[in-house]
């Protein structure tokens, strides 16, 4: 293998600069060409390509976002989409290709190599954390210590004015973010779709902390499929126990935003490197992640949609803490 691309799809996430930037320049210690596609798969499809060298990734690691840009693709998803990928990445002579992405990343990754003959290797970037196959997703780290700077500064209002805020988090249809965010924050309740929402018990936990003169309440809700649903669920509570002035804020993408942490810059590097060194040695259609502080690779397959599985044993804990 002489020349691989890079590219990063779907929503960005702080520290997938830090994951170019380790895979830029472990291929280029390597003795590989390396090839940024610009704009995720639309950018594979029209052949917006630069070459990159050292020197392009640097004063990257410390930034959010994502310097080659990303998008969503629903002309990837076409055999024509894929045809033009074929043909772009071939006449470019890319013979490897790096996805920093999540699981729709990842989906489109193994039809492309039975299309292409180009395979693919993948490193975990998302902020959701839903991915089966690394314990973090790179960006998760940063947006929770997003939710829970923004939700300190709520607490601050909530309890000058003793207010309940039901405070809304990003996740898509994984409770990841809103759970670990309420824990940090002493949220006072957790709302997640891995959980069915009793609003009669959740009207008992509250009515619970009025009885002992709480000052403040923060209920983290996670976002379902579509954004905004914290609105109606506030909607239900003041319609059956209005014992408080209640407001709605929505954290939206501020959480995608801003510089990664230690932790994820650390991550993304490992991954970076694991990942670029895993396709040069053969590795196929797999996805590099952290498993017990270990690298592991995980077939593209295998990496779709990872739900919380441990989140009675922690609802549990952060309703006892929180009493
Ligand atoms: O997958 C990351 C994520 O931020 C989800 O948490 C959220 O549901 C979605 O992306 C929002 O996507 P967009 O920025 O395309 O609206």
């Amino acid at each position: 293998m002489k020349k691989i691309g890079i590219l990063t799809s779907g929503g960005d996430a702080p520290g997938m600069n830090a994951a170019i930037r380790a895979s830029v320049r472990t291929a280029i210690y390597r003795g590989l060409e390396v090839v940024g596609i610009k704009r995720g798969y639309d950018g594979l499809m029209d052949g917006d390509f630069i070459p990159m060298d050292s020197n392009s990734v640097s004063d990257i690691i410390q930034r959010g976002g994502t310097i080659l840009k990303t998008s969503r693709s629903e002309r990837y998803k076409t055999k024509d989409g894929m045809l033009d990928a074929k043909q772009k990445a071939s006449e470019a002579g890319i013979e490897g290709l790096i996805l920093i992405g999540g699981d729709g990343t990842f989906k489109g990754a193994r039809e492309f190599s039975e299309i292409s003959g180009i395979n693919s290797i993948g490193i975990p970037g998302t902020i959701d954390n839903d991915l089966f196959g690394t314990d973090y997703t790179i960006g998760y780290d940063t947006a929770l210590n997003t939710v829970i700077d923004a939700v300190d500064k709520i607490r601050d209002t909530a309890s000058s004015h003793h207010r309940l805020f039901f405070v809304e988090v990003m996740g898509r249809d994984s409770g990841f973010i809103a759970l670990n965010s309420g824990i940090a924050a002493g949220a006072e309740d957790i709302l997640i779709p891995e959980e069915k929402t009793d609003i009669t018990e959740l009207i008992e936990r509250l009515e619970a902390g009025r009885k002992r003169n709480k000052s403040s309440f923060i209920i983290i809700v996670a976002e379902g499929e579509e954004p905004g649903g914290a609105f109606e669920l506030a909607k239900r509570v003041k319609e059956k126990y209005n014992f408080v002035e209640t407001l709605v804020t929505i954290i939206g993408h501020m959480q995608r935003g801003g510089n990664p942490t230690c932790f994820d810059r650390i991550l993304a590097s490992r991954l970076g490197v694991a990942a670029t060194e895993g396709l040069i040695n053969g590795r196929i259609n797999e996805m590099a992640g952290l498993i017990n502080n270990e690298i592991v690779f995980t077939p593209f397959a295998k990496t779709r949609k990872h739900l919380l599985n441990n989140n009675e044993e922690l609802l549990r804990m952060a309703r006892m803490l929180s009493l």
